[in-house]
């Protein structure tokens, strides 16, 4: 049988995709790694289905990794008998606990089949949520900016685990970039706010993302020329009602 990977989207139920939905409905049983990601489960599955396991929140290395073990040896029996499900918010494959799980598994029970239903990652799901536009050709670059950090270099970057907003914010102004921030984006958890103020986001919420670009960016694109169309309309039409003759109807009124 086998373990599913799912991604349930930025955190509201409804961004879940209709194959992981399914997936964790037939599942004999649904883990998550956290409390928000449990919470969107839990819109899909009853209590009852959801396992428990324990994943401490530190960077030591040694406990991490028996964490994983431990996680590992809950998981393996139940996905060798059965369906088992583990969720992640945004998409499985991208900074997830899913990946530390996965490699885990192979390393000590890689008879146990997995597979993975991707979801809406806040790697795109910032694009809406801020209104920016990543038009074709353009580039974009994912990066850490924890503890104030702000890496620089690419023209458009999106930085995830902000937990420092007011020194990310200062250093990547001075590199040259304005900067957005979004924090909770499209999470049922919680307030969401979209800032360039990050005054307003100075208290730490891991849930917070920034998108940095380029000041000087040559953002042209080949539809500026309608702007151009428009203008020269709008100032015909002006002309036209000086003149009271209007273009459209031959002047009948
Ligand atoms: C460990 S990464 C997990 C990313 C997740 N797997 C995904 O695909 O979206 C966590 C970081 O993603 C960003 N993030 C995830 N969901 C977010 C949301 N709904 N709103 C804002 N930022 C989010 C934050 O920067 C957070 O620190």
């Amino acid at each position: 049988m086998t373990l599913y990977g799912i991604g349930l989207g930025p955190g509201e139920a409804d961004l879940i995709s209709v194959r992981g939905k399914e997936v964790l409905e037939t599942v004999d049983v649904v883990y998550s790694p956290g409390r928000l990601s449990r919470a969107v489960a839990t819109e899909h599955v009853p209590e009852e289905r959801i396992g428990d396991l324990d994943f401490p929140m530190t960077r030591d290395e040694e406990k991490l990794r028996s964490a994983w073990k431990e996680a590992a040896a809950e998981i393996a029996p139940k996905a060798r008998e059965g369906d088992a499900a583990f969720v992640t918010l945004g998409d499985p494959n991208v900074y997830s606990t899913f990946g530390h799980l996965r490699r885990t598994l192979d390393a000590f029970h890689s008879d146990v089949d997995v597979e993975v239903v991707p979801g809406i990652s806040a790697m795109t799901a910032f694009a809406t949520a801020l209104d920016v536009e990543i038009e074709a050709g353009a580039g974009l670059s994912l990066r850490e900016a924890d503890g104030g950090a702000a890496p620089t270099g690419p023209d458009r970057l999106i930085l995830f685990k902000v937990t420092d907003a007011p020194e990310t914010a200062r250093k990547l102004d001075e590199a040259g970039y304005d900067v957005r921030f979004g924090r909770r984006l499209f999470m049922d958890a919680g307030e969401t706010v979209i800032t360039e103020d990050p005054a307003e986001i100075d208290e730490r919420d891991y849930y917070t993302l920034a998108y940095a670009e380029r000041r000087d960016l040559d953002t042209s694109s080949a539809t500026d020329e309608f702007e151009v169309e428009t203008t020269m309309d709008e100032s015909e039409t002006t002309t036209d009602e000086r003149g009271g003759e209007a273009a459209t109807d031959g002047g009948q009124q």
